[in-house]
């Protein structure tokens, strides 16, 4: 099939791009080409690259127009933010595509309340991001119970691999936080430290997207959620990495209100983001109907995370 996959350059696509064209699919990028795969691989000689900028073409109306001119079988949308851009596509891609699959996020969802969280509850999603992937998740599933477009959501938790900083355990990105680890120094984490973070490996995001073009009766018109088998609590997880370097877990705990204050602004407000959301989900649908199988645990993912950023100079631990 001839897979247009909108941004496949980045986290997910350095992994699905290659097993798309392992697959045997004609695969053509659309990206601004500023950004180039974490890993290399042979196979990204056969991909096409279209150069584009799907903001400035969406504010003149051209993207939808752009993406059918290309005659695709299968849309993977990896990077849709607004439920306007969702609709410039479907409105452009009608009747023409077998598949269309969107990537969506657990964010959704808004705060926990019963967990593990399934993809039936409810959504009360807070902030812009969540509020607007909610909103694409709706649309693409009415366009394809009302009107048979055949949209699929897949939506990751906080996507780990080698070659960027994975979401550390005080719920934030300053890899500073897996040096005190790897050292046995004091860690200071928010509240009891048992809110909860749901990791993902961008191999296991890939996995998924194949998953629901290879399932393609299950997977249209749902929306799937793309996690580990388990999320870790702030606490566990601050233990778990000590302990990988042989390390006692040396944590201290702080009411939120003193503990935000002991981080920067960036940092205090990417774990409010994280804990208010603590997200726990399932992956029973996704394991029922796609026949997901996540090869990484969220530590395992997280590890080989930690490694590339030791091996890459980005943490020193001794
Ligand atoms: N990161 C997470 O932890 C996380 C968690 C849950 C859900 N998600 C979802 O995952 C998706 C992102 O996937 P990812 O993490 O694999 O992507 P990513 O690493 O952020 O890469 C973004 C891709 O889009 C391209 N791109 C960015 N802006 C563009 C533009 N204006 N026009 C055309 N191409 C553009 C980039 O290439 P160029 O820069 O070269 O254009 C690159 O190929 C989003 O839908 C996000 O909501 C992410």
């Amino acid at each position: 099939m001839r897979v247009i996959i909108i941004g496949g350059t980045g986290h997910v696509g350095t992994y699905l791009v290659p097993e798309l064209v392992e697959a045997g699919h004609e695969v053509i990028n659309l990206s601004r080409q500023q950004h180039q795969p974490y890993q290399a691989n042979s196979t990204w000689k056969k991909v096409r690259q279209v150069i584009v900028d799907r903001d400035l073409e969406e504010i003149a109306g051209t993207f939808g127009g752009r993406v059918s001119e290309l005659h695709p079988d299968v849309v993977i949308d990896m990077i849709c933010f607004k439920l306007e851009s969702a609709r410039q596509l479907v409105e452009a891609l009608r009747g023409q595509v077998q598949h269309f699959l969107s990537c969506g996020t657990i964010w959704v969802h808004g705060p926990s309340k019963v967990v593990p969280t399934t993809e039936q509850q409810p959504r009360e999603p807070f902030g812009d991001y969540g509020i607007q992937k909610a909103a694409i998740e709706d649309y693409l599933l009415e366009q394809a119970h009302r009107h048979g477009f055949p949209a699929t959501i897949l939506h990751p938790g906080h996507i780990v691999g080698p070659g960027w900083v994975p979401l550390n355990p005080a719920g934030h990105f300053n890899p500073v936080v897996f040096e005190k680890l790897a050292r046995g120094e004091e860690l200071t984490l928010p509240n009891l430290g048992m809110e909860t973070v749901h990791h993902v490996h961008a191999d296991d995001v890939a996995q998924s997207f194949m998953k629901a073009l290879a399932n393609w009766n299950a997977a249209v018109g749902e929306s799937f959620h793309v996690v580990s088998p388990a999320a870790l609590t702030l606490r566990g997880y601050a233990e778990a990495i000590a302990d990988w370097f042989g390390q006692p877990t040396n944590l201290r705990y702080l009411p939120w209100e003193e503990w935000r204050n002991t981080v920067t602004v960036e940092e205090s407000s990417a774990t409010w983001d994280h804990i208010a959301h603590s997200p726990n989900c399932s992956i029973a649908k996704a394991e029922r109907l796609l026949d997901y199988r996540p090869r990484y645990s969220s530590l395992q993912g997280v590890f080989e995370s930690v490694e590339w950023l030791m091996h890459n100079g980005k943490i020193i631990v001794k």
